[in-house]
């Protein structure tokens, strides 16, 4: 079978790259004020469409791109290498996507995604923001057996960045992803967030293994985002040799400007974790809400986790409140209430405002 090699600019000549308008979520490109550089693959207001490929490549040649963006000599935020937006009926499937040179792979605002049995690669290091797959503001979507590793996070589902976001007002709901191996050195196989101000829900992570990565699921988000990221379930999650398993962050403080609400606090809730194995992880669990963003209606159901770090605190919880239900190694943070497989209350929370946390990970 052919390898298809789809290379279609000189990239050292980004002047002659296209620019495009900010998308209107995040209000300015990621990285810099104004428009950013268009994609090797764009397309806006289709149907139908189906990019595939008996598994050939398309390679977006990021070097040079990484490169300048380190020595800080570009002008505008880099391009993904496919993004797809205000469309809907897409299929991609049986293709290998490497190198982009930022996110590699981003359908915006479409609806019924399915993306399957691709391939994503990218340097785990050194390949700055090389994301496998960001759903953003997307609706209806699949991702199922696919293999991803990266320089960033494998998957990270977004929607929209502080007021920009609030404003565009478009959720990502009813995503799931199935069948999935990935490896993220720097980030998470995947993640929730941090631009969520659109609202994140509705999503379902079944089968997926992440391996020889540094955390394995994590929801991050930050006050002046909004939004909520509510109804979100993982079955079946194997991590293999992460530094840390499973993250809730509420601080990440990046804004797009001085214009964003402090005030506008998001809402996590309904998050549920069954059948969560692994071994050689440093901290399992790490779950850190705050006073403003509690993290309410948090269920684990059978957990078991090999560590590496003999230490108290490798279950971490601040501002989280939920249950435990069934064998849970290693053992929960008190400020869980304990049920039996029945699912009959054995033990009341503690003390359900009580942090327990070690912060010298
Ligand atoms: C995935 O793609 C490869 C290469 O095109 C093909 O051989 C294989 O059968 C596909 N697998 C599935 C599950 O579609
Ligand atoms: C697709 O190609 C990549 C390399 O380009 C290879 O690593 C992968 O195993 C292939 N996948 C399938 C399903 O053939
Ligand atoms: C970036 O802007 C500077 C200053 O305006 C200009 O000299 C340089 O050529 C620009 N670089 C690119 C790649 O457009
Ligand atoms: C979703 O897209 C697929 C592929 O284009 C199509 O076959 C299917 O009918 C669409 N589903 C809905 C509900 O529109
Ligand atoms: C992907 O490959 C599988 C297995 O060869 C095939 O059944 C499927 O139709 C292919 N998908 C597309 C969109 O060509
Ligand atoms: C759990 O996921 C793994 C890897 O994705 C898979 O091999 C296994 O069959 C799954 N187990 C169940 C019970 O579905
Ligand atoms: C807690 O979350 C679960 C989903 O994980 C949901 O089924 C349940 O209704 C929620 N409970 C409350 C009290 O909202």
């Amino acid at each position: 079978m052919a390898e298809c090699w789809l290379i279609l600019l000189i990239l050292q000549d980004e002047k002659y790259w296209p620019l495009m308008p900010p998308l209107p979520s995040y209000g300015y490109g990621r990285e810099h004020i104004g428009p950013r550089y268009g994609s090797l693959i764009h397309g806006q207001n289709l149907r139908d469409v189906v990019i595939t490929g008996h598994n050939g490549t398309i390679n977006g040649q990021g070097q040079t791109w990484w490169k300048k963006y380190r020595q800080k000599l570009l002008n505008h935020t880099r391009g993904p290498l496919v993004q797809i937006m205000w469309s809907r009926d897409i299929v991609i499937s049986n293709i290998t996507l490497r190198d982009s040179p930022f996110w590699t792979l981003h359908p915006y605002d479409c609806k019924n995604v399915t993306i399957r049995n691709v391939t994503i690669l990218a340097p785990v290091h050194d390949a700055p923001n090389t994301d496998g797959i960001d759903p953003d503001s997307c609706e209806d979507m699949l991702i199922e057996d696919c293999y991803i590793s990266v320089g960033d996070d494998g998957i990270a589902i977004k929607s929209g960045w502080d007021q920009y976001g609030i404003a565009y007002r478009q959720p990502s709901k009813n995503i799931r992803i199935r069948n999935v191996v990935l490896q993220s050195m720097v980030s998470a196989g995947i993640s929730i967030g941090s631009e969520m101000s659109g609202g994140v829900s509705g999503v379902t992570v079944e089968n997926v293994v992440v391996w020889n990565s540094r955390r394995g699921v994590r929801i991050k988000t930050a006050p002046g985002r909004g939004g909520y990221v509510q109804d979100i379930s993982y079955h079946n999650l194997t991590l293999d040799v992460v530094r840390v398993g499973i993250v809730i962050k509420t601080d990440y403080n990046e804004h797009p400007d001085e214009g964003y609400d402090p005030k506008a606090v998001p809402v996590l809730k309904d998050i549920s974790f069954t059948s969560i194995h692994g071994q050689g992880v440093r901290v399992p669990v790490r779950m850190h809400g705050s006073e403003e963003i509690p993290v309410r209606n948090v269920t684990f159901r059978d957990m078991s986790v090999g560590i590496t770090y003999k230490k108290k605190h490798i279950f971490q919880c601040a501002f989280v409140y939920g249950r435990v239900i069934g064998t849970i190694f290693p053992a929960p943070c008190d400020n869980l209430d304990r049920y039996d497989e029945q699912e009959r209350l054995v033990k009341r929370s503690a003390a359900q405002n009580a942090t327990d946390i070690d912060y010298d990970f």
